[in-house]
């Protein structure tokens, strides 16, 4: 059976580079989002507005190893008022799916020409980005005021961090980490906009929240199997309830339909600071430079593993929340989702 995927970009500037930049960057999105292998594609054609003409989209297609579909590539005549510097393609794909299973594509406020087409979106809300950015402390809020369902995803990698701990494996070992997992059952309560985390049946809401834990959870949380489990339960999670969830990989990978995606981001500094501000207030001496390098240890660690790396979601609106008080913050995500 064949289907066919649509998708839509908008691009910068007339040139040969940003045409085919952006150009690989739409087939990407399709090929991910639909997991599609290059071998699927039996056809492509893209269209171009007529301010695009430095370049034929379509080159990309080799670079990227599609080299048996067939392919046309053409201008579109001038429509008053539509888009400008816009390209926009349609996949034609090999497939046991149906057409209302395809994921289609629209990047860079490029628009939906076929609305009738397009899946409705999850209604859910995705709100990644570094440690200490505020995700937690906002997306409770935002859960709170939506009356949504709060899911925190960096609690489960926690808890197999803990899990770890606690048993003596080492985190660090992919191996000794994948043939514990079957043993490891991680559940979620949520009640009052709050989430509580069970591991094995144990309340360990509090207990995953030290230097230790995290440590664990982020060398845990690179390991395939892991996300593998974790990720299918997050799935589960925003299909079965209305959820504002934070993490590392929402927008790009959790829930790739999110009605709306949030990177939040701060300096390395700005989240020090406000987590020395933490200890403080519970009275937990601290060295401000240990600090500050442990968040740019995970930084590094979280932005360059090879699966699901933290990213921003192409579709994401990002906020520096740096100099930001939290209902700024608030204020700002809940404007996004009303708007
Ligand atoms: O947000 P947190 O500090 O509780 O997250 C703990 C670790 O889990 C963090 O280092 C990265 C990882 N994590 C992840 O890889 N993917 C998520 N969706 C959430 C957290």
């Amino acid at each position: 059976m064949s289907c066919c995927i649509r998708g839509a970009i908008t691009i910068e500037e007339n040139t040969k580079e940003c045409i085919w930049q952006n150009t690989e960057l739409m087939l990407d999105e399709i090929i991910k989002r639909n997991s599609l292998s290059v071998e699927d594609i039996i056809s492509v054609v893209f269209t171009a507005t007529r301010d695009i003409d430095a370049a034929y989209p379509a080159v990309v297609l080799r670079k990227m190893g599609i080299t048996e579909a067939s392919l046309i590539c053409m201008q579109e005549m001038y429509v008053k008022g539509s888009l400008e510097m816009c390209i926009r393609v349609m996949v034609t794909i090999n497939t046991d799916k149906s057409q209302k299973d395809m994921e289609h594509v629209y990047l860079k406020g490029a628009v939906v020409l076929r609305p009738d087409l397009v899946k409705k979106k999850s209604e859910a809300v995705a709100i990644d980005g570094p440690a200490g950015s505020g995700k937690s402390t906002v997306a409770k809020l935002i859960a709170k005021e939506l009356d949504y369902i709060y899911a925190d995803t960096g609690a489960m990698y926690r808890a197999v961090g803990l899990y770890c701990i606690n048993n003596n494996i080492n985190y660090a070992d992919n191996k000794a980490v994948e043939s514990v997992l079957d043993n490891i059952d991680i559940s979620l309560v949520h009640s009052d906009g709050m989430q509580r985390i069970f591991l094995n049946g144990k309340d360990v809401t509090e207990e995953i929240r030290t230097p230790a834990v995290a440590d664990g959870a982020s060398k845990v949380a690179a390991i395939g199997s892991v996300r593998a489990m974790l990720v299918a339960l997050q799935k589960k999670l925003a299909h079965e309830n209305k959820v504002v969830m934070d993490g590392r990989d929402i927008g790009t990978n959790v829930i790739p339909d999110a009605r709306v995606k949030i990177y939040l981001d701060a300096s390395v500094d700005v989240r020090a600071k406000r987590r020395c501000h933490e200890l403080d207030e519970k009275g937990i001496a601290y060295n401000y430079d240990a600090i500050a390098a442990d968040i740019s240890k995970r930084d590094e660690y979280d932005k360059n593993r090879e699966i699901n790396p933290l990213r921003i979601a192409e579709d994401a609106h990002v906020i520096d929340t740096s100099y930001m008080t939290i209902d700024e913050v608030k204020n700002t995500i809940l404007n996004i989702i009303r708007g």
